[in-house]
């Protein structure tokens, strides 16, 4: 709405400017207008002054926001000044002006549309499409049991039976088309490994990925640092820093609340971001994508909500011997408040959950089971979709911990028929200090909050306090905005490379690192499993773990040794620390083939 500032003033003031009195009301009424009421409200008293009124809408409209969309020629595709040559060549560079002259709308999800950005940043209406809702079922999971190509190569490997050429079967439930025809070796480690994980088609070129990194280009003890601890956290490209740097340069405010030109910028932003998490997960809303500081906070909120309501004495939470500490003390702490117990699946000796033995734990008491999708101290990937249909067959919930799987594989809540699932920002590019619950439409209805606070009510009186629906009823006060912007570019840099090429290019190195590790003379890789994503748990006799770690960061070499947070599934395999390199798809077989020298000059020193 359009008004002309009054003429008429009175003396003293300077030309062009309202009286006091005249902006007190426009303020009063522009502030008074309700959450969503056009300014048209605004009332006649408010008239006169020449100002493009947006309204305290959530929303922008997009000619409003055209006024402060960058101007292309002064920035590039992610709002750096100059040109930058970022160079995946089926990725994120080679999207870029596809989609900066595109200006795609993203792809409505159930039940709600996702807004287009008004925004430079393009990506906020990512043209990457959901897995959900409208994907075959099969196409939806690669983290089905059993289900990553190449089990088999990888089986015959761990078991020792390298020296046998290996014919893998195209993976079960899986149509990908990942078809893995592999020979392997007859002695150590494949020398022209590299030249064919380069020309085989992966559909992107690690070398170019890695300069999207910026730190990786670091030396550390006069050697380029070699990133082998992405279990514990990964590095952030370039988009998502230049992001962060753009919301605070452009965008920074508090969301929701304020009603001016920046709130409207920060929580667009900010929706968008959960926009983009919904579809990276198959959420069917992102009305069920709750954000929190990460996931150990994602499972303390489950338990002390759902888990409050749900669990009583008697009640039985089950849990695998997997878990993270984050997946295991909550529910205890829950257990002891409320006398439910806890009941824990073993895994056999590769690392895998013993299915069977979980089938007999599983009884009219069982509430919930909370299982890792992946596991961060042996790379084991879990059944999770038989562990949820044996679960909810037996009438209990399942929450599955997406914290070291969303980096690895595509995942679908709703093909696992998750109840909840969690996972960290920070474990798939994107900043420290943000993360994820995704829960049931249902559950998120009937959970009460956990916090309490502002942005979480829908009113306040001494009496009584309405709340929000979800998720706002599960976000009190003011969330890490910029850094769910953060994630939300995360997701569009992993979606411009493609999960399911990130899943293959990780299993050709996971197998050729495996390799690697087993020509180390007497070093014990803990966690064989069959199905296994990016972790490469060992011990070397002679060394402690923590001298295995100083002595590869000596060489630039960063691996996580210790227990991992994850003490109970080592001492099942009678270990109090592992060795722990993990890997990402930035990683390469020349870094693979550095660790592995410096584990067996170690081994020989012995
Ligand atoms: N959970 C993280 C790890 O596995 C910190 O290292």
């Amino acid at each position: 709405m359009t008004t002309q500032i009054p003429t008429s003033k009175p003396a003293g003031l300077p030309d062009g400017l309202p009286d006091v009195a005249q902006l007190a009301n426009l303020a009063n009424a522009f502030f008074s207008a309700l959450p969503g009421q056009q300014p048209g409200s605004l009332p006649p008293a408010a008239s006169g002054l020449n100002l493009d009124v947006a309204g305290p809408q959530l929303s922008p409209q997009p000619a409003a926001a055209a006024a402060h969309t960058p101007e292309p020629a002064a920035l590039d595709g992610f709002g750096r000044g100059g040109p930058h040559a970022y160079a995946v060549p089926q990725g994120y560079g080679a999207a870029i002006p596809q989609l900066a002259a595109a200006q795609p709308s993203a792809p409505s999800l159930a039940g709600s549309a996702v807004p287009s950005s008004p925004y430079y940043f393009i990506g906020e209406s990512s043209a990457y499409p959901s897995a959900a809702p409208d994907v075959a079922v099969d196409d939806r999971v690669t983290a089905q049991s059993f289900g990553l190509p190449g089990a088999d190569e990888l089986r015959a490997l761990l078991a020792g039976d390298s020296r046998q050429p290996v014919v893998a079967t195209p993976a079960q439930g899986n149509s990908h088309g990942y078809y893995f025809v592999e020979e392997w070796p007859q002695h150590g480690k494949a020398p022209d490994f590299d030249r064919k994980v380069a020309s085989r088609g992966h559909g992107f070129d690690v070398n170019a990925v890695r300069r999207d990194f910026p730190i990786l280009a670091e030396r550390v003890n006069g050697k380029p640092l070699i990133w082998l601890d992405n279990a514990a956290t990964t590095h952030k490209p370039q988009a998502v820093i230049d992001r962060l740097a753009y919301f605070y340069q452009h965008e920074n405010s508090n969301i929701h609340r304020a009603a001016h030109e920046l709130a409207a910028r920060a929580t667009d932003a900010y929706e968008a971001a959960r926009n983009k998490v919904a579809r990276f997960i198959g959420s069917p809303s992102p009305d069920q994508v709750i954000f929190v500081r990460g996931a150990t906070e994602a499972i303390n909120l489950v338990a002390n909500t759902w888990g409050r309501q749900n669990i009583g004495a008697g009640d039985e939470i089950v849990v695998s011997q997997l878990e993270h500490h984050a997946n295991i003390v909550p529910w205890q702490m829950l257990a002891a408040a409320s006398g439910a117990k806890i009941r824990v699946i073993p895994v056999d000796d590769s690392g895998q959950i013993l299915l069977d033995e979980y089938r007999k734990l599983l009884n009219s008491r069982t509430r919930l089971v909370a299982i890792t999708q992946v596991s961060n101290a042996l790379g084991t990937v879990t059944p999770v979709q038989e562990i949820v249909a044996l679960a909810h067959a037996a009438g209990a919930r399942v929450l599955v911990d997406g914290a070291q799987s969303v980096s690895h594989m595509r995942v679908n809540v709703q093909a696992l028929d998750a109840d909840f699932f969690v996972f960290s920002g920070h474990k798939v590019f994107a900043p420290t200090g943000i993360g994820v619950v995704y829960g049931k439409q249902e559950l998120l209805d009937s959970m009460p909050p956990w916090q309490g606070g502002g942005n979480m009510i829908a009113d306040v009186t001494f009496e009584k306090t309405l709340y929000q629906p979800a998720p706002n009823k599960f976000e009190a006060g003011t969330g890490n905005i910029a850094d769910a912007v953060g994630l939300g570019a995360a997701i569009d840099y992993v979606e411009r490379i493609g999960l399911e090429a990130i899943a293959h290019y990780e299993h050709d190195l996971l197998v050729y690192a495996t390799h690697g590790l087993q020509s180390v003379p007497g070093l014990r890789l803990v966690g064989t499993a069959a199905n296994k994503a990016s972790v490469l748990s060992f011990v070397l006799p002679g060394y402690r773990t923590e001298e295995v770690g100083k002595a590869l960061n000596q060489e630039g070499i960063a691996v996580r040794s210790g227990h991992h947070c994850a003490q109970p599934i080592l001492r099942r395999f009678g270990l109090e620390a592992t060795v722990r390199p993990s890997l990402a798809f930035y990683n390469t077989c020349e870094e693979v083939d550095t660790l592995v020298a410096v584990l067996q000059r170690l081994a020989r020193r012995r």
